[in-house]
């Protein structure tokens, strides 16, 4: 079988970890990849941003299975494009990812499907939107309406934070058009836990719960990141409110899916707020976290590659999906400065027997050099979360680069 994974972070990286020795795959390709990949798989470095281009390679590679991963790629219909040519893909079609790619439409889907969410208000105009900070009570959350870089979405503490963040979003357009609706929302207090679900449109699956490190810095203080780091199982998730979140928030989300007619074969992950009146939904992304899937899959026991195959074919139902009830901690190693300006171009050095997972990073003469934000990240499993996490950051002391940084409070002490 020849198959392909679409992107090039460290979640893919995990992803090629988890398939690449599958005896069922006799070729095994990343587009575009990275250079910390190389020597796992062929990287092929094409434009994700061009769904025909992407369609061509497959076509003259005659490839069996494509695991579509990133936003970008699955909110611009990649596969629906693959499909429509006879291509297996793992990833939802256009019509499942809008609740990635729509924030109103996630937040109205919610709501069609009384589904627990925070309270919201959408807007197209800015001059409404301003009209209605000027009585809101603070703090409250500007969502720009698409896809941001993971970016668009602002805590206001204050009017004029509020109005500033209006302005940018609304009538200067730092996001494009993604930014020229906004949903405002109620803000929601609690622990957040990351769930990914797998999905084939007829059965849905959750995965073992993580707990994603956001912001920049100890402490949970400084900016909003991809995520710096992640543990699992979320030490918050407890068997109630696992049972709470099926009946509530996965069954329904399943139904909804299913009379809507939205075609959802991949990985859904629902971004849920653990309040004191129960659990509420923050987002859904219509794919694998970051790092959430570093963190998650050297856990999971069953064949992720049948299991993706199964999610294609609708028969999801069939498949076993275990996970080994062991702790797992992921620390991200950043170049200082993300998420604003950092330097690039600096030698990474790292014991080669390593398993690492490489995202930002480049190769000039045979040597790997940090090209990104994220530049890598280590995870390690063990019967306790204090294993894996003295572990973990055992291994990330022996890797370095000129300006490397990483929390060091990931899996630390929870209160
Ligand atoms: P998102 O990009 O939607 O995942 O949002 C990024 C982060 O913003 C979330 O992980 C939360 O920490 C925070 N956030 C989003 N919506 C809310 C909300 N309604 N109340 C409190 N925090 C929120
Ligand atoms: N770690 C958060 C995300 O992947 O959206």
């Amino acid at each position: 079988m020849k198959v392909a994974i679409i992107g090039s972070g460290g979640r893919e990286h995990m992803i090629l970890k988890k398939i690449k020795n599958h005896p069922k795959i006799s070729q095994l390709f990343v587009i575009p990849g990275n250079a910390g990949m190389r020597e796992e798989a062929k990287c092929v470095n094409l434009d994700i941003t061009r769904n025909e281009e992407v369609l061509k390679f497959a076509q003259e590679q005659k490839l069996d299975f494509v695991i579509v991963s990133p936003d970008n790629p699955l909110v611009a219909g990649m596969v629906d494009v693959l499909e429509d040519a006879g291509i297996a893909c793992f990833g939802p079609r256009k019509s499942g990812a809008i609740l990635e790619g729509s924030k109103i439409f996630a937040k109205n889907f919610m709501k069609r499907h009384s589904i627990p969410t925070a309270n919201f208000w959408t807007f197209d105009s800015v001059s409404r939107a301003m009209e209605f900070v000027q009585t809101a009570s603070f703090p409250i959350v500007i969502k720009a309406d698409g896809l941001a870089f993971g970016k668009g979405v602002v805590i206001a503490h204050t009017l004029d934070q509020a109005v500033q963040c209006l302005k940018e979003m609304m009538e200067e357009e730092i996001f494009g058009e993604s930014g020229k609706q906004v949903v405002i929302e109620e803000f929601l207090e609690g622990k957040e836990a990351s769930i990914l679900a797998f999905c084939d449109g007829k059965t849905i699956v959750p995965m073992m719960s993580s707990m994603d490190y956001k912001k920049a810095l100890d402490g949970n203080e400084g900016l909003n990141t991809g995520g710096m780091g992640c543990i699992a199982p979320n030490p918050y998730y407890t068997k109630e409110i696992e049972q709470e979140c099926m009946e509530k928030i996965f069954l329904p989300t399943l139904r909804g899916l299913q009379e809507e007619n939205m075609d959802f074969r991949g990985c859904l992950y629902f971004g849920l707020m653990l309040t004191k009146d129960g659990v509420k939904v923050i987002e859904y992304n219509c794919r694998f976290g970051d790092p959430e899937t570093q963190t998650i899959l050297p856990l999971l026991e069953s064949d992720l590659l049948e299991i993706m195959q199964s999610c294609a074919n609708q028969t999801l139902q069939k498949e076993q999906v275990i996970f080994a009830s062991q702790a797992s901690c992921c620390v991200v190693l950043a170049s200082n400065g993300y998420p604003k300006a950092f330097q690039t171009g600096y030698p990474i050095t790292y014991p080669l027997t390593f398993e690492i997972c490489f995202a930002g990073v480049k190769e000039e003469g045979g040597q790997l050099l940090n090209a990104g934000g994220r530049v890598l990240s280590v995870t390690s499993i063990a019967q306790t979360l204090q294993d894996a996490r003295e572990q973990t950051y055992q291994k990330i002391s022996q890797i370095s680069f000129e300006g490397s940084y990483c929390r060091t409070d990931i899996g630390g002490e929870v209160e």
